[in-house]
């Protein structure tokens, strides 16, 4: 497969081009280094890119630099619009690039993040994105064109291998789950990367 990944040299990107290599022709984007250079949050750029890539099977977007941690009373509107523009505006549009430029059995796999359930003091810019974006894949999969799925990840912190526990996950471990993404038949998933953590009751 022909794999366009968003945010391929950080820490979690990094290691899905490692696993998908081993099979895939995989294409990096990033805002300063990759085989393109574009800034996923502008619309002109990441076109540009959907113009000069062809034939592609999947799309997995995996970019930093999305989350702002503040204490509440410190989050003011440009905090709360970073996390708007880029967790859910940026991640909205490329799945609806992903439906215009992506192969027939297509997929694209987004990320989010385990503070959409397990909040802290300083989550209030990042974890409400991270749970809209869940159920932005769950609620628009079945409305995709046809054959086209679409998943997120949702990482725990991620930490080396040997630092693994409960919440704790190794990037390796959460490019498993993009990767099962990829190679899958799931639509409309999201892959709780959350080393053992369970989902807790809400409502
Ligand atoms: N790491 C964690 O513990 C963790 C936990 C939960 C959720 N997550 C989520 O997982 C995702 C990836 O996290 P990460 O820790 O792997 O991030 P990271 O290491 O900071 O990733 C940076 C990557 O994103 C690219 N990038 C940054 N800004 C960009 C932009 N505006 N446009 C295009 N590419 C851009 C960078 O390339 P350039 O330098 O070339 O721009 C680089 O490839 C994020 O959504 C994060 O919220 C991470």
């Amino acid at each position: 497969m022909k794999v366009l990944v968003f945010g391929a040299s950080g820490k979690i990107g990094r290691q899905v081009v490692k696993q998908l290599t081993t099979k895939h022709e995989v294409i990096s984007v990033g805002s300063r280094s990759g085989d393109h250079i574009a800034d996923y949050s502008d619309e002109a750029a990441v076109q540009s890119v959907f113009e000069k890539v062809t034939n592609l099977d999947a799309i997995v977007v995996a970019v930093g630099g999305d989350s702002i941690f503040k204490p509440l009373n410190e989050i003011g509107d440009n905090e709360f619009r970073h996390g708007a523009e880029r967790k859910l505006v940026a991640q909205f549009r490329l799945v609806r690039y992903a439906e215009k430029y992506l192969n027939e059995g297509g997929s694209i796999t987004l990320t989010s993040g385990f503070l959409s359930h397990y909040p802290n003091p300083y989550s209030m810019a990042t974890g409400p994105f991270n749970a809209a974006i869940d159920t932005f894949v769950q609620q628009s999969a079945p409305w995709l064109k046809p054959g086209l799925r679409l998943n997120v990840v949702s990482p725990a912190p991620v930490v080396e291998a040997e630092r693994v526990a409960k919440g704790l996950v190794s990037a390796e471990q959460v490019a498993a789950y993009y990767v099962d993404s990829i190679e899958g038949q799931a639509s409309g998933k999201v892959f709780r990367a959350w080393g053992d953590l369970p989902l807790p009751a809400t409502d």
